[in-house]
């Protein structure tokens, strides 16, 4: 039996320290699975103190690690603020692989667990620093600008990165007339739409966000009139012209905060609607189900096992680490802004 799961035992001490938690996620999480989460959670919350660790979870993982054990929830941006400003000597990163190498190259020198070092990303898989530098070569002098869905050695040939929450804001910010966008072709042609600066695409796509069809959009307003649609802008651009609202998962969020929409379905990867369902228990969440088979490999047990052992640690080469944490630095510095406003 593993450590992680001898410690799965559903004693009253621990229904009694995981109730709160519980009245916050009943709503979203099946009775019947609370006895397999509690002592997990318990036993996490526990571990995290002692190692003084803090849990970053990216708005795609699943509720019970969002609201268990995450000391944050937030989008690819918050994340890396996080990241940069956290104290914490040990960081376990509940998303995907480029986010927890973001974590690292803004702290070096921290512990950066990823639970599952599979846990990786279709638009990151699309392009490799040799893609980017045959890029340069054919259009000499034109910037970079990385979606940080990409890993490190991609980044590290960047200008500048961005994520979907400022990706307008950093592509103007460069002061150039034409700017090479990788890897997400979508989320560059909902830059262009938005910029007068000329854009070039890499045509990675997201595997999740490009499944949607505007199709099924309508048939959500046919079935749910006055439904309110939010959709990401990894999604193609047919699907973007039939939403009320395109944004980052956060962007999302604050959105919904500002608006308090009776119904909303959320044009996004699943775990999102039942998180956000969390935080606003009296918004109507119309639930389409796009998993992201990534964002899925992390689980508590693998979460326990990883605050256990203190594996798997990323890693970045320290040469690679400096050109990207450049590109990086160049993102926080433009500052934080929706792609909508
Ligand atoms: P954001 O949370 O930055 O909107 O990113 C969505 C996503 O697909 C992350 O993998
Ligand atoms: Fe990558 Fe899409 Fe999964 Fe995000 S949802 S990690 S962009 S595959």
């Amino acid at each position: 039996m593993s450590s992680a799961s001898a410690a799965a035992a559903f004693t009253p001490e621990v229904e009694r320290s995981t109730r709160p938690i519980w009245e916050r996620v009943r709503h979203v999480i099946p009775e019947v699975e609370w006895p397999v989460h509690a002592p997990l959670i318990a036993a996490i919350n526990e571990l995290k103190r002692t190692r003084g660790a803090v849990i970053l979870a990216h708005n795609y993982q699943t509720p019970e690690i969002a609201w268990g054990v995450a000391d944050f929830r937030g989008d690819s941006l918050a994340l890396a603020q996080q990241g940069a400003a956290t104290e914490a000597g040990v960081i376990v990163l509940c998303g995907v692989r480029f986010m927890a190498e973001t974590a690292k190259i803004m702290s070096p020198e921290k512990t950066v667990l990823l639970p599952d070092l599979e846990a990786g990303c279709s638009l990151a898989a699309s392009i490799t620093g040799a893609d980017v530098r045959r890029l340069k070569a054919q259009h000499p002098g034109v910037p970079v600008v990385c979606y940080v869905n990409a890993y490190a050695d991609v980044r590290a040939e960047a200008d500048i990165c961005c994520t979907s929450a400022n990706a307008v804001k950093v592509v103007e910010s460069l002061g150039s007339d034409r700017v090479i966008f990788i890897p997400d072709g979508y989320l560059g042609r909902y830059v262009a739409s938005k910029t007068s600066v000329e854009v070039i695409l890499w045509e990675g796509a997201c595997e999740v966000h490009e499944r949607f069809t505007p199709q099924e959009l309508r048939e959500y307003r046919r079935l749910q009139p006055g439904v309110h649609v939010m959709a990401h802008p990894e999604c193609p651009p047919e699907v973007l012209r039939e939403a009320d609202y395109v944004g980052s998962t956060s962007g999302m969020i604050r959105h919904i905060a500002n608006e308090r929409p009776r119904q909303v379905v959320l044009i996004t990867e699943c775990s999102m609607s039942d998180n956000v369902a969390v935080e606003f228990p009296e918004v109507e969440f119309v639930r389409p189900c796009n998993l992201c088979p990534h964002m899925k490999r992390i689980t508590l047990p693998k979460i326990l096992e990883s605050l256990q052992t203190l594996h798997p640690a990323i890693e970045v080469p320290a040469d690679v680490a400096a050109r990207a944490r450049r590109s990086l630095e160049r993102m926080l510095a433009v500052g934080r802004a929706s792609v909508t406003t």
